[in-house]
Parts: structure tokens; sequence; C-alpha cells
């Protein structure tokens, strides 16, 4: 995980999955990635970005539910390389699932084939590295499940599709940037926000014809207000929920989070517009020159994109815009999904919580000379061996199943403490971030329905990774 280090806390909710890996009879669909340094200037100044097949954003993953997805991945950077598949439920293969902790990483010049079934799940997802915050440099794309041709999706097929990254960008490379969380320094500001690793990015269009646009925020920290001038987004799907379609004119996109809206060529033409993505709840004169412009272009249009970029919501100091923003997004229940409720139907009011587990970040705190994020008053110590290794052939002692309850009051440890969950049972988790800046959490591989949001949020981000395996 790109943050471990900074946010050192990773847990583990156990719960036991016999691997399977691919079912027979589905159709099969084969990539091949080859992870690398290229140069590109995604600011103006030539750097070393991680490409995918020599392409930085990385190539699009497109497939259909129930596909087996076959992926060699050769690692031709000078560390190792975990590939992780963020959103996809690694149901049968938890172990592939591409986070530290999973799987023993791909060493430099060495290859690995990941192979899994992408079961039951319509949806936009996206893919990148997870160690050594690769991601900062790159690395990641978009991993798109389509729906099969039976099942109907609530909405028309749309015009086209079009894939959007919005992220957070340093000059500094993540060695660059490891070196410096690792003196106990802060990234700081970042240098800019690209879109599609660049900016202006282009898209014609046509008049008239609604489009599905799909924005990933794969960003390290910064979360992102996405808007389009003159245009509305009808939101309709994030992360393989189809939602209650509403109109947002701007919408706060975390790190780690995909949106799919629809969005109607209604506009005159009589210009391009601009895309913008820009920070959020931060102080906007220091932060304008780090703002991410993009341009609408239509294929009739008259002229370059003019005037003010539309405005983002002015609430520095007022975190209840964006957290009613996120609890106006409802999922629409009655739409078909990839297979609604794979386990059966529920009534989610009357569930049995099977454990209740309250995760408390703190700022960052001094352990042993180092600087480093708790969960819980725990700071996670990754072990030599992944954990899903060390179930697989039964090594003990490298973890304690030991995960409080309730944060830890005394001084905070270092420890590979991991959550004791019951097999098909109904976790409910409560974040509560103790920080007085946002902080996302990137709950892996896991449907997670979220049920309330007070002043802490949930967000599916990944500063601190809890895995359900
Ligand atoms: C990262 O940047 C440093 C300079 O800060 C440079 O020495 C190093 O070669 C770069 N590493 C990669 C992999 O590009
Ligand atoms: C490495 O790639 C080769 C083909 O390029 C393939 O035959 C082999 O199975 C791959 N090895 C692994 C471990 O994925
Ligand atoms: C939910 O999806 C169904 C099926 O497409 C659709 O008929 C219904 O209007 C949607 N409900 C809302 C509130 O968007
Ligand atoms: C994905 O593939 C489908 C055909 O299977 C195509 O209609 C769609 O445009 C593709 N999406 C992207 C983003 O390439
Ligand atoms: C977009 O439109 C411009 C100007 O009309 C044209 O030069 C360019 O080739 C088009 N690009 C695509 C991808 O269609
Ligand atoms: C969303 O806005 C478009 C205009 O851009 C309008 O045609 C459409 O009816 C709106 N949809 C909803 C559900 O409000
Ligand atoms: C196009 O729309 C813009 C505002 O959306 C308006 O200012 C302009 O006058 C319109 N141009 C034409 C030719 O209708
Ligand atoms: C925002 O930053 C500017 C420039 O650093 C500073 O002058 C201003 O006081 C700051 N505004 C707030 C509200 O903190
Ligand atoms: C919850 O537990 C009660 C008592 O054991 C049982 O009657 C009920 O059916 C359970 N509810 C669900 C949704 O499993
Ligand atoms: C994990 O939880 C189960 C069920 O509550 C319990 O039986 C088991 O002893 C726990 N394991 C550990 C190591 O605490
Ligand atoms: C953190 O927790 C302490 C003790 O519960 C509380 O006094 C403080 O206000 C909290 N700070 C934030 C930023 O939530």
């Amino acid at each position: 995980m790109a943050m471990c280090r900074v946010f050192a806390a990773v847990f583990l909710v156990y719960i036991w999955v016999l691997a399977s890996l691919c079912s027979a009879g589905d159709p099969y669909v084969f990539y091949n990635f080859e992870v690398s340094y290229i140069t590109a200037s995604p600011l103006g100044e030539p750097q070393q970005v991680i490409a995918v097949n020599g392409k930085f954003p990385g190539p699009i993953v497109n497939v259909t539910t129930n596909d087996n997805v076959v992926i060699n991945v050769r690692n031709k950077l000078d560390e190792h390389l975990l590939l992780h598949w963020s959103g996809i439920q690694q149901r049968r293969s938890s172990w592939q699932d591409g986070l530290p902790g999973t799987n023993c990483p791909i060493p430099p010049k060495w290859n690995w084939t990941y192979q899994f079934q992408v079961k039951d799940q319509v949806g936009s997802f996206f893919y990148f590295p997870s160690l050594n915050m690769q991601r900062s440099s790159g690395g990641f794309g978009s991993f798109i499940i389509n729906n099969r041709a039976v099942i109907p999706i609530p909405f028309d097929t749309p015009h086209g599709d079009i894939v959007i990254t919005i992220g957070d960008w340093y000059k500094r490379n993540h060695t660059a940037l490891r070196r410096a969380l690792d003196a106990g320094r802060d990234l700081g500001m970042p240098d800019g926000v690209l879109i599609n690793g660049k900016g202006p990015y282009q898209y014609n269009t046509t008049y008239g014809k609604t489009y599905r646009v799909r924005v990933h925020n794969v960003g390290v920290s910064t979360s992102l207000n996405f808007r389009i001038q003159n245009h509305n987004m009808l939101l309709a799907e994030s992360e393989g929920s189809y939602t209650v379609q509403q109109n947002y004119t701007s919408l706060d996109i975390h790190v780690g989070q995909s949106y799919s809206f629809l969005v109607t060529m209604d506009q005159n033409a009589s210009s391009d517009y601009y895309i913008v993505a820009s920070a959020r709840m931060v102080n906007d004169t220091t932060w304008r020159r780090v703002t991410g412009v993009g341009i609408l272009h239509y294929t009739n249009s008259k002229g370059k994109a003019s005037g003010p970029l539309p405005a983002a919501p002015q609430d520095e100091f007022d975190k209840t815009f964006s957290m009613n923003q996120a609890r106006s997004i409802r999922w629409n229940v009655s739409a078909s999904g990839a297979r609604p409720n794979p386990q059966g139907s529920f009534r989610y009011g009357s569930i049995n919580v099977t454990e209740v587990y309250v995760l408390k970040n703190k700022p960052p705190v001094q352990i042993n000379g180092k600087k480093r994020a708790t969960l819980s008053g725990i700071s996670f110590i990754n072990p030599a061996t992944p954990i899903r290794l060390a179930d697989q052939f039964k090594v003990k002692g490298v973890y304690k199943l030991d995960f409080p309850n309730n944060p830890l009051t005394g001084p905070p440890k270092l420890e590979t403490s991991v959550i004791n969950g019951t097999y098909r049972g109904f976790m409910e988790v409560i974040l509560q971030n103790n920080e007085t800046r946002m902080q996302s959490y990137h709950l892996s591989g896991y449907a997670v329905f979220v049920v309330g949001k007070l002043y802490i949020s949930f967000m599916s981000g990944d500063h601190s990774v809890v895995n359900f395996c």
C-alpha cells in the first residue's frame, strides 16, 4: 500500500475463504502488463514516471462480469512491485488482491500472473501499485467491469465511455517522497493536479449525445472537487453500486473513489468547456496553482474555453457541505446489479451484527525515534511473510489476532495485529478521525455498506488499509 509508510496501519479482517481459482466455463481475457519507468513532463519538467506498457496512466482493463481475468505483470522497475485491483472483490482468491500481506511482491526483472474472476460486479474501479509510495509516480489505470448483455443497466446505453483519472501530483518521485516521510517530514503541498496524467485534457464529443464519464481519484492524499463548466453531471454509479440518479454541478471525489456520471453535451458549442479538479477544504489563495484543468471539446466547437474556471464550493472551514453532499448520494437498491445481494436478501435494519470495531486514527507519533501513524493506538508492522501466505502454509506466529475492539488507551505500540472477524458475519466498523485534516480509509476488496456518517466521514481512500480478505 502506497501509504503504509506514512500512515503505517494495515489491518486484515480475517475471514476464511477457501480459494478455488477461476470458474471454468466463463470466458478468459488476457492482458500483459509491463511496468517500467518512462520520462514524461506532466507539469512541464521532465521526470521519471511509472508507466504500464509505456503508457501513463496505464491501459484500461475493460472486461465483463464473470470474466476470468489473467494479467501477466512484468516488473521492470528497480524495486519490488505489487499491483492492487482496487474495489475488485477477490472472493475466491483474496491473496491476489495485491496489497501488502496478501502475496509476495514481484521482484525486479520478474513476472507474476494474476488470475481472478470478476464475479458479480459491474462498475468503475482502478488498479495501482501498492508498495513504497509508487502510486505517487504512476502505475495506475482504470478497471472497468461491464454488465453482461442479459443484465440491464438503469440508464440508456451512453454514446461513449470516457475515463478520467484525477489526482494530486508531485515533481519529486516516489523515492524522494519516501525519503521525506522517512525523515519525519510531511509531503507538503502537491505541485499540481493531473487529469489523465496531464493537462489540458482533450476529448472530442458530439452535440446532444450523452457520455458516461468515469472519474477516479488516483492521488495520494488530496480530496478533489470535480466539475465541468456549464454541464450537469448526473451521478449514476460509484464503485459498482448504482446510485439514485441526481444532478451535481460539482462533486467532491476523495482519494481512492470512483464515480460514473452521465453527461449530456447539451451546450451550444460556442466554445470549449473547462474540466476542473481542485483541492478541497484548503486555502484557495495558496492552492489555486494546484488546480487540474482539462478541456471538453465539442466536435462542432466554435472557440476556445474562456471565462473564469467554474467555481468550487467555498467552505474551507465548513466540513458540513462536503459531508452533506456525500450523504445525498443514495444507493438505488432496486436497480439490478451484476447480481444483486449475492448472499441472499438482507433487510439491512435487522442484520445481527457479529462484532463492532472502533478504528480511531490520531496524528502521527514518534515511536522508537520514527514518526508513525497509528490506528486505535497500534502502528502496524508488515511482517516479512505475507499474512495470507502464512495462513496458506500454516506458519505460526507471523501475526496476532488481537486487534482491539476499542482504541487502546496506553502508549502507542508497534504490532502485527489483525482483526478476528467471523466468516459470513456482519461487522460494524466505526471510523473515528481524531486528526484535524481529512483522512481516507481503503476497505479493500469488500462490499461496505455505509450506515451513517457523523463529523467523521467514511471515505474509501487508502491512507490506512483495512483488508477484508
Ligand atoms: C527519483 O528522484 C531522485 C532525485 O530526487 C533520483 O536520484 C532518482 O534516480 C529518481 N528515481 C527514479 C526511480 O526515478
Ligand atoms: C512469465 O511470463 C511468461 C511469458 O512471458 C509466462 O510464460 C510465465 O508463465 C510467466 N510467469 C509467471 C510466474 O507468471
Ligand atoms: C432505480 O433503478 C430502477 C431500475 O432501473 C429505476 O426504475 C428507478 O427509477 C431507479 N430509482 C431511482 C430513485 O433512481
Ligand atoms: C469497453 O468495451 C466495450 C465493448 O465491450 C466498449 O463498448 C466500451 O466503449 C469500452 N470502454 C472503454 C472505456 O474503452
Ligand atoms: C478532435 O477534434 C480536433 C479538431 O476538430 C481534431 O483535430 C482531432 O483529431 C480530434 N480528435 C479525435 C480524437 O477525434
Ligand atoms: C439533470 O440535468 C439535465 C440537464 O443538464 C436535465 O435534462 C435532467 O432532467 C436532469 N436530471 C435530473 C434527474 O435532475
Ligand atoms: C451559448 O451559451 C452561452 C451560455 O451558456 C451564451 O452566453 C451564449 O450567448 C450562447 N451562444 C449562442 C450563439 O447561443
Ligand atoms: C490564505 O493564504 C494567504 C496567502 O498565504 C493568506 O494571506 C491568507 O490569510 C490565507 N487565508 C486564510 C483564510 O487563512
Ligand atoms: C438475528 O437473530 C435473531 C435471534 O437469534 C433471529 O431471530 C433473527 O432471525 C436474526 N436475524 C437475521 C437477519 O439473521
Ligand atoms: C477468533 O474469534 C473466534 C470466534 O469468536 C474465537 O473462537 C477465537 O478464539 C478467536 N481467535 C483468537 C486467536 O482470539
Ligand atoms: C481527539 O480526541 C480527543 C480525546 O477524545 C478529543 O479531546 C479531541 O477533541 C479530538 N480531536 C479531534 C480533532 O477530533
